[in-house]
This record gives structure tokens, sequence and C-alpha cells, in this order.
């Protein structure tokens, strides 16, 4: 089968091959699928001839083709407590986190909320999120059987967290250790799901337990590890009392073995460069989640900082810290964020951030983030006469770059059409 539309996405870094040879653009596109894969994408005219006469082609003339977006960094039990007002990280993670994690102790309450929350990826177009379960197994059994119905690549772990937290939320070293190698061992790269080592963060976990997430990351090849790093002042300030032989907070987990090619750090937003040159030398991500740094007070991300450093970035919602599920308003407000440092972010840039480079910080470039031929079927059509705004605004785009930044600064779930995964449709509006 195959999409007649406008096609643009990312086959490289614009930082390292310049934003001009950083993207493909075909104002007249087709894309061709056979199965869950990607077989052709070029311009229509060229590509028709070449394909066989009685192939199905559906036509979008006000569509505008990307790849499935990718979030890098998203809690699906924060579902129903987005927007939770008036307080910055420790405090709302006592008031209204604790609380709302707190239910996940059941399973049935943990599926219903792991559907509900995969509708709201799939309609704002995301395709594959990096998802914080909470510290209860059951909870992530519950993420797993859900995607694995819809067969969505998704990565999940289950929070470990011995200390600093309620009882109701806590588990043990040893406890953690076993279980997190349980659902390793069932659920790590079965389908297309994986498995994330998730440590909360480092305030929540003792010594023993950090060690053995990296005793336990070190076990295996190719699992996850995902946690949030520097991400408000207090936080660290806690860390330093907490861990007082540790040079800054990424030691924390760099003593433990916790960095490696497959970390992914949310936030990062009060680094120094000590700790920017060593998440580059280990091949570890940031998840810059501008919408949750705004609202929870958290501070502005550098996103120079982390490119002058060569760090590989993705984007994050951070539901329910941040306040959308949409990747188009997440880099609405990155965008917004990069300004507050005189700075640009460039529509390009940004499209890669949410796609390509999200996959390279996931380590799975080599099957999504793009539309190259042999790359999984993961795909948005955004609608370009969405709303009464977006058709007249895009009508004056000059420009492929100018429209994506319209898209991402009025953009939301309306602007998109349908969403495919391996192929298959997983959301129609
Ligand atoms: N740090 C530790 N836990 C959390 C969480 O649930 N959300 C955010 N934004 N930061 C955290
Ligand atoms: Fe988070």
């Amino acid at each position: 089968k195959a999409w007649r539309a406008a096609i643009v996405h990312c086959i490289a870094d614009p930082k390292e091959v310049g934003t001009e040879n950083a993207y493909e653009y075909f104002a007249d596109g087709l894309l061709v699928v056979d199965g869950d894969t990607i077989r052709a994408v070029g311009d229509a005219e060229t590509l028709l001839p070449t394909l066989p006469h009685d192939m199905l082609t559906e036509h979008h003339p006000d569509g505008l083709i990307t790849p499935g977006f990718i979030d890098t960094h998203i809690h699906y039990p924060q579902t129903d407590m987005i927007g939770s007002y008036g307080e910055q990280l420790l405090t709302w993670l006592n008031t209204y986190t604790f609380p709302e994690e707190g239910k996940f102790a059941d399973k049935t309450h943990a599926r219903d909320v792991a559907e509900r929350f995969l509708k709201e990826l799939l309609r704002n177009g995301t395709t594959t999120a990096l998802v914080f379960g909470t510290v209860h197994k059951v909870s992530v059994e519950a993420f797993f059987e859900a995607c694995e119905e819809q067969n969505l690549r998704m990565i999940c772990g289950k929070v470990m967290m011995d200390r600093n937290a309620p009882d109701y939320l806590t588990d043990t070293p040893e406890s953690s250790y076993q279980e997190s190698k349980e659902l390793i061992d069932t659920w790590h790269n079965k389908g297309r799901l994986h498995y994330a080592i998730t440590p909360r963060f480092a305030p929540t976990s003792s010594d023993e337990q950090l060690q053995l997430a990296g005793q336990l990351l070190g076990e295996y090849d190719d699992v996850y590890m995902h946690t949030h790093l520097s991400e408000n002042v207090d936080e660290c300030a806690w860390v330093q009392d907490l861990f007082p032989n540790s040079k800054n907070y990424l030691d924390v987990y760099d003593q433990n073995q916790l960095l490696s090619e497959r970390s992914v750090f949310a936030h990062g937003i009060h680094l120094c460069d000590s700790e920017y040159h060593r998440l580059h030398e280990t091949g570890s991500a940031i998840a810059f989640c501008p919408t949750s740094n705004l609202f929870i007070g958290s501070g502005l991300f550098k996103l120079s900082k982390a490119e002058e450093y060569n760090v590989n970035v993705g984007m994050g919602t951070d539901v329910g810290g941040g306040t959308s599920f949409s990747i188009l308003q997440t880099l609405n407000e990155a965008y917004k964020v990069v300004q507050l440092q005189n700075e640009n972010l460039n529509p390009i840039k940004s499209l890669y951030l949410a796609t390509l480079g999200g996959a390279k910080a996931l380590r799975l470039e080599n099957k999504i983030g793009n539309l190259v031929a042999g790359s999984e079927a993961d795909f948005v059509i955004l609608d370009k006469k969405a709303t009464p705004l977006l058709t007249s605004r895009l009508a004056l785009a000059q420009s492929i770059e100018e429209s994506l930044f319209v898209f991402m600064t009025l953009g939301d779930d309306r602007a998109i059409q349908a969403t495919y995964s391996a192929g298959q449709c997983v959301h129609l509006r």
C-alpha cells in the first residue's frame, strides 16, 4: 500500500551535516509500505510508474507525512494527575505524585490507565516512548500487555525506590533487582518491546540499590537505564547531602555503573561541564522536557551546551510533570526555552529531536526515526487544514521549514489526522 502526500523526514543530524542536508522533502511524495516495513519514499511522479498498477494508494492532498514522534521521557502512571497545581519538584512528588502512583498496586487500574495513556500518545502522533512505570511489578506487566496488543515499539521499566518515599511505594535493593530481572527475562525484546532499568532518581535509592541496578545493567547487552538527573535546585542540594562522596549529581550514577549507550537521563538542567563531558563519553542521552521544566519551575535546559559536548538529546513530555502529550506542543515550549537563552531552535532541528534524534538517543535509529526504505512503518499524517487557524496560517507558509514551524507552534492532537505503527493504523481522527 502507498500514501501520497507531502512528506518530510530527517536523514542526518543537522549539527553534523548542516540544516539543508539533514532532511528530505517531497512536496508531492509517495510512501510505499509493505506489511510493517517502508519499501520506498520519494516523489510520487517518479515512484508511481515503478509500482504495480493495482497498488492501493491513499491520497492526502492536505496531508504532511512525518515519521512517528518519539517521546524519550514520560510517566504513564501520571496520566490522571497532569496539571497538578502550585508546587515544585519535591513537594509536587509528595503531594500529588506518590499518592497517585500508589493506585498502581492494582493491576486492573494499571491496565485501564495504560490503555488510556497509549490512546493519548497515539492521538498525538507518538509511536515510541521511554516510559516510567511505578514501583509495582504489575504496573509494568499491565503496560507491556497493553502495548503488545497493538504491536507498539515501547520501552518501560519498574521504578526502583527504597527510601524517601511512603512505605506503600518502596521496595528493597534485593526485591527491586529480582523483580526487574524477572521483567527483563519476560519482556525485553519480546516483539517490539524493551526494558529499562528505572531507579527513580538518586534521592529515592540507597547506595545498595543503585549498586544492584548497575550490576543488573551490566548483566545484559542491550537493556536500557532510565532515570532523572539534575532537574531542580533543591533536589541537587539534597543529592549532594545524601551522597557526600560524589563529585556531582551524575557521579552518583557513574559510581554505580549506570552510564551507558542505552542510559537516558531526564532533564539535566543544572549540569557542570564535566557532567556533559561524561555523558558524551559514555554515549548517554538527555531527555529535554520543556513543558515540565517550565510547569514545575525547574529551569531552562541548555541545548547549546549539550550540543557543544555532543551529548545525544531527545524530546520528552514528562507527563504528568509535563503539561501535554503532544510532541508538537513540546517543541513549541522548547523553542521558547531556547529563545529565553538568546538562541534559536531551527524547525528542522526540532523535527530531528522529535524523530531521528530521539531514535538515536534510544539506539533505535536503524529501526525508527525516519522513512528510509527498510525502516519500520511508524509514521504520522498531519492535516494542514486541521483547524481554521492552521489552514489560514499554513496557506501563507513559504517553505517546508516554515510549515513545520507553524505546525510546531499551533499544532496539537487536532493536527494529527492518522498515526501508523508497523504499517497498522493505530489512530484515525
Ligand atoms: N524526579 C523524581 N521523580 C520524578 C517524577 O515523577 N517526575 C519528575 N518530573 N521528576 C522526578
Ligand atoms: Fe519525569
